[in-house]
């Protein structure tokens, strides 16, 4: 942090106005978006400047740094990279998320794949379905899938399931792992689910909702850099969604960890995608088999 002297001081009284506005020069936008790319495989392209100063000036009126240079000469050195990291990438990461968003997807997983994987399933007794969230920010998705899978445990009360759910934003995870939604978040959920499956808030959580505990239960929250090497889970997975999260990856990044869904997923299991993605260049492993949802051949 930079030493308190008077200068600064002054500097900083001034900073505290909505008048703050330390310009992010060529240079130290470069070296922002490379420790970024390197560490979390997030592409920031020199359009995204703009929206990266804006958002980590908070960082640096909360610290008070007097400019990008100073903060950046912090989150490099070993303090920054032990106390900054965490809020750097949940300054700059995109977390927009929604309630069975593309809904197409929990259709075809309810209709077409849960019959199939159940009936696989409940030939290896005692086994139940494992399915992992990967950049599941609020819990929006998680929640929805969660909903999905106990809506067909209670037509088919020997089936089960298991839910892990990931992100590299600390603060998403806190929502999630909370489960409270406001009512305008709630729009997509049909009434019955969100009667069934969410406590209404009264008195000052009046326009809330909270996820019941039986069914939060049932999803393990975690922080997990996709770019991490080994993800370290005791077990495979049968599903795996990783939607609206490659976008922000270069083509290198995203078949890097394609690689690694594909030996985290269980023989036959499924790949879900956002709608604008694709696996390119990966048919000898994975084949489509709806939009934007691929089957390991394994
Ligand atoms: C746009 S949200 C998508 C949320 C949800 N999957 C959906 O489709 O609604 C992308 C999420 O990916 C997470 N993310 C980005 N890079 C990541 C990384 N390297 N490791 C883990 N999560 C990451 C972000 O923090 C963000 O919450």
């Amino acid at each position: 942090m930079p030493a308190g002297n008077s200068k600064k001081e002054v500097r900083w009284s001034e900073a505290e106005t909505d008048e703050f506005a330390p310009l992010l020069s060529d240079k130290e936008f470069h070296r922002l978006s490379s420790l970024i790319y390197d560490i979390w495989g997030i592409n920031l392209p020199p359009p995204k400047k703009t929206m990266v100063s804006s958002r980590l000036r908070k960082r640096l009126k909360a610290l008070r740094h007097p400019s990008f240079q100073t903060y950046l000469d912090y989150v490099l050195s070993p303090a920054g990279r032990q106390q900054e990291w965490s809020h750097l990438i949940d300054a700059v990461s995109t977390n927009k998320t929604d309630f069975f968003r593309e809904k197409v997807h929990f259709d075809f997983l309810s209709r077409n794949l849960l019959p199939r994987l159940a009936h696989d399933l409940r030939q290896s007794a005692g086994r139940i379905l494992r399915v992992w969230s990967a950049g599941c920010s609020s819990g929006q998705e998680p929640y929805t899938l969660a909903m999905v899978l106990a809506e067909y445990q209670n037509q088919n009360p020997w089936f089960s399931f298991a839910i892990t759910a990931t992100d590299i934003n600390n603060q998403v995870l806190e929502e999630a792992i909370r489960g409270t939604y406001d009512d305008e978040i709630l729009n997509p959920v049909p009434k019955f689910l969100l009667c069934k499956y969410f406590m209404k808030g009264k008195g000052n959580q009046a326009g809330y909702h909270r996820v019941v505990p039986e069914l939060r239960q049932r999803i393990c929250f975690q922080r997990v850099n996709l770019m991490d090497g080994n993800f370290g889970f005791k077990s495979a997975f049968n599903v795996i969604f990783c939607r609206n999260v490659i976008i922000y990856f270069d083509q290198q990044t995203q078949r890097q960890l394609f690689h690694k869904f594909y030996s985290n997923l269980s023989p036959n299991g499924f790949l879900f995608l956002g709608h604008s993605e694709n696996l390119h260049g990966m048919e000898d492993k994975f084949v489509k088999v709806a939009s934007s949802v691929y089957q390991c051949k394994k």
